[in-house]
């Protein structure tokens, strides 16, 4: 390497020089605009760097200039093409060098070639930090695009919830006003000494019926705030242990029986394979009663009896495999696509708010790390498949 050392030496000023007018030749697009003795500084780095990684066998320059060259403010400096110009100009420029100063052809053949690794290792290395450089760019920017979605999510969210309470609300407030008119009228005749015993009996008939009407809203209203509230999923809030989800799916059906006890329809329980997970069992108990519920109060039309199976088994994966399944009406594809959607219900005549299976789909997602899927058609029954780690930390 002495030759090369002793040729560097010599010749630097006119290997920067011709790796400048190759660079700026090459690289029109790159360079357009910009000045050429900034061209010049980064042809001059990188024939040093190669200077110092041939001659001394040490890649820190290498590599702190490529560090520099890939951080974010350097690359708008200059692109990464830019640099591997640079780099191959240190190689463009020493073959004629090599050849003028006559060299021994071995020699010159084994320096070039040494040059031509180091070139290659380099534009790797430079290839595989740029390219990671960029992960973290699209990472980053992924994570905030799915903050601002959730962001507007919580928003429209928020405003379906006012809108839902507002209805209840309002009924509730006419009612109460209304009683309150029954009651001013009743008072005012009684002081006046004109209260007859019918307009008694129909006053205190109307009063009561607003006073149910306002009681059943304020219900309905208060039932939304507990549902919404179900909706922020806290992980802080939830205690996490290990269960044997087999038997607790058992003792959890068994809970629920008021649920079912007392109608014609049949609630089984399926358990294929053993599984311990370490889980939120209040999130569980809350997907499962979901379900449970839905499928007793959706599937089943009146006359109809019908049978809930809930299942445990392992999935292919090795994902714990959670299933509801009914065998009842089903649901058509059109409403199939919207039932995550908060507030969508075909029951809001009965009493369904329609966030059942939001709070489901939030639970699943967010606090199991898992998926849900919906099969389902017309007159087949609905399949809810829920598939999450048994150990979301490990
Ligand atoms: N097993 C099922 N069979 C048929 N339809 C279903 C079934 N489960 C859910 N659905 C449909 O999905 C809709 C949304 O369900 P979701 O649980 O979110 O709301 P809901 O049950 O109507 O109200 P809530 O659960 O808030 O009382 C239901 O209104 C119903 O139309
Ligand atoms: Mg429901």
């Amino acid at each position: 390497m002495l030759t090369l050392r002793r040729l560097l030496a010599a010749h630097e000023e006119a290997i920067i020089e011709t790796g400048t007018a190759w660079v700026r030749e090459v690289a029109a697009v790159d360079l357009a605009g910009r000045p050429a003795s900034e061209t010049r500084a980064l042809v001059a780095e990188s024939v040093r760097t190669y200077a110092a990684l041939l001659l001394a066998g040490d890649p820190r320059p290498r590599d702190a200039f490529i560090e520099r060259v890939t951080t974010l403010r350097s690359n708008l400096r200059f692109r990464i093409s830019t640099l591997l110009r640079g780099f191959f100009a240190f190689h463009r420029a020493l073959e004629p060098i090599l050849a003028r100063d006559s060299v021994p052809h071995q020699l010159a053949f084994d320096i070039l070639r040494r040059v031509d690794a180091a070139c290659f290792e380099a534009a790797f290395l430079t290839a595989d930090t740029y390219a990671r450089k960029l992960h973290e760019v699209v990472d980053t920017a992924q994570r905030e695009l799915l903050r601002r979605e959730k962001l507007a999510a919580l928003g429209g969210l928020v405003a379906g919830v006012a809108h839902e309470i507002n209805t209840p609300l309002g009924v509730a407030i006419t009612a109460v006003s209304l009683m309150q008119d029954c009651v001013d009228e009743l008072s005012h005749a009684f002081a006046a000494g004109g209260l007859r015993q019918r307009d008694l009996r129909d006053g205190l008939a109307r009063a009561g019926e607003a006073g149910g009407m306002a009681l059943g809203n304020l219900q309905r209203a208060a039932g939304l705030v507990t549902g919404f509230k179900q909706l922020a999923v806290d992980q802080s809030s939830e205690s996490r242990r290990r269960v044997a989800l087999g038997p607790h799916l058992c003792e959890l059906v068994a809970s629920l029986a008021p649920l079912y006890r007392r109608g014609p329809h049949r609630v089984d329980v399926d358990v294929r394979a053993a599984v311990l997970v370490d889980t939120y069992p209040g999130a569980l108990a809350q997907i499962v009663t979901n379900l449970l519920q839905n499928a007793l109060v959706h599937a089943f039309p009146e006359g109809h009896v019908g049978t809930v199976t809930l299942s445990i088994a392992r999935a292919d994966d090795g994902r714990v495999e959670l299933g509801c399944a009914d065998d009842g009406v089903g649901i058509p594809p059109r409403l199939l696509r919207r039932i995550y959607e908060p507030f969508f219900t075909t029951a809001r005549g009965s009493g369904g708010s329609g966030l059942g299976l939001h709070i489901v789909h939030n639970l699943v997602t967010e606090l199991l790390c898992g998926t849900i899927d919906t099969e389902s058609e017309p007159g087949r029954g609905a399949r809810f498949t829920i598939r999450f780690p048994a150990d979301p930390g490990a």
